[in-house]
């Protein structure tokens, strides 16, 4: 692909200068119809029988990014109170959260009962603090499906290796601390990693869930988790996660399971990454250029305090170069091999190593594709600098401040 920023038209005819200039870099920028459309797909992955499909929206709280999810009319799961408030905020009505902790306070369960918002436990010590504080309440438990899938070591989160799940041998545990607190165990979830391209351990921890929940009778939802993948090489052409067979073979699945549970349950997933991802991208400027030691190195404010990914995961965001408002293709003969990095302190600090990119020049822009999903969520503060500002490029072409960049005011005022 020669330009991503330009086949999606991702700007929408604005001049991604002017929008810098407006309101200033490092800037995250956001495509309305990019994540209404991918949230569209998630919500129609099964539609033979009753499904939907949760937002996760540790990939992006941002409001307006709430919103559109509410709009499209799937649900979400949180992962804490702070998660919880901002769906609260944005509209959700509790019954569309779905509350999936991990290693949380009594205070923390508390907020979710009080608010009506619809909870798994995720091990057996949170199932008993659960039923010591609402004896009688209705609950989901989550499982670990013995699969893992993912991107990294650190974001598998089923199999041998995991903090995350009950394991299949401690089922009977779960039904002697569920009867000793007159608990209901109203639905199982699983979520066995995240970025993968390939369904295949995904459909392998179906399979394994739907044999586990045989286990249960009555449920009334069993939910899937997430993981699908987006194509972080997309000026290579790789090619997307092909969600058309995924249905397919995932609905088979659920073909087979129903006649033998005897009643459909209602279905759901937990995609996160696959809604936003590429429905956003961190607009950086370059600010020095230097030679050390043989390596060229392009510097700008596009640190890991405003995306942490590269940093942490190793891993590969495409970025693509605007030079007065135009994008520099990546022409063969032009291209050169430049490290690119922040202003953080730490040499751990880059974009990419040794990449090949086109020539680029002090003030231009980066443009850093595939930043939508755990990008702002996962920012800091870190070296005491400022998190960015985030816009949308709305559905009509009008770009709109939807978080301002935060001030020195902002940090003062913990004091
Ligand atoms: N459900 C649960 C219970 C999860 O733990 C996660 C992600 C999801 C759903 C959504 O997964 P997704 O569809 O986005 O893959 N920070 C890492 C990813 C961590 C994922 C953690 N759990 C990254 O930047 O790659």
């Amino acid at each position: 692909m020669r330009s991503y920023i330009e086949q999606a038209d991702f700007f929408k005819g604005n001049d991604p200068e002017k929008i810098a200039e407006e309101f200033g870099t490092p800037l995250y920028v956001y495509n309305e119809d990019i994540i209404r459309d991918r949230m569209r797909r998630v919500a129609n992955v099964i539609t033979k029988y009753p499904y939907r499909a949760n937002y996760s929206c540790k990939t992006n709280t941002n409001l307006d990014i709430l919103k559109i999810a509410l709009s499209v009319g799937v649900n979400a799961d949180a992962m804490s109170e702070g998660e919880m408030r901002m769906l609260l905020k944005a509209g959700f009505p509790p019954e569309r959260i779905f509350y999936v902790c991990n290693n949380v306070s009594a205070d923390e369960m508390r907020f979710a009962i009080d608010n009506g918002i619809p909870i798994s436990l995720d091990s057996l010590d949170q199932l008993r603090l659960f039923g010591e504080i609402n004896r009688g309440g209705r609950c989901a438990v989550r499982i670990n499906p013995g699969v893992g899938a993912g991107h990294h070591e650190k974001v598998v989160t089923a199999g041998k290796k995991t903090k995350f799940g009950i394991a299949e041998e401690d089922i009977d545990k779960i039904f002697d601390i569920a009867a000793e607190h007159d608990l209901k165990i109203v639905g199982i979830n699983q979520h066995v990693g995240s970025q993968f391209l390939d369904a295949t351990p995904f459909l392998a921890a179906v399979d394994n869930l739907l044999r586990i929940a045989m286990k249960f009778g009555d449920l009334e939802f069993i939910d899937f988790g997430g993981g699908y993948g987006i194509p972080y090489h997309k000026l290579d052409d790789e090619k997307e996660f092909d969600m058309e067979h995924f249905s397919k073979e995932f609905t088979e699945k659920l073909d087979r399971f129903i006649p033998q549970y005897g009643s459909a349950p209602l279905f759901k997933s937990e995609p996160g990454r696959y809604c936003v991802a590429e429905g956003g991208v961190i607009l950086g400027r370059v600010h020095s250029i230097k030679q050390n030691s043989g390596i060229k190195y392009i510097g700008t404010d596009v640190g890991m305090n405003v995306l942490v990914r590269p940093s942490m995961y190793d891993s590969w965001h495409d970025i693509e170069v605007i030079s007065n408002g135009h994008v520099v293709y990546r022409d063969k003969d032009e291209l050169e091999k430049v490290t690119v990095c922040g202003n953080i302190c730490e040499s751990g600090d880059v974009l990419c190593k040794d990449r090949e990119m086109p020539k680029i020049a002090d003030n231009d822009l980066i443009c850093v594709l595939d930043a939508g999903a755990y990008g702002y969520s996962m920012c800091s503060s870190y070296n005491t600098r400022l998190r960015p500002a985030e816009v949308m490029i709305c559905s009509d072409g009008s770009v709109k401040l939807i978080r301002r960049r935060e001030t020195f005011e902002d940090m003062f005022a913990f004091y």
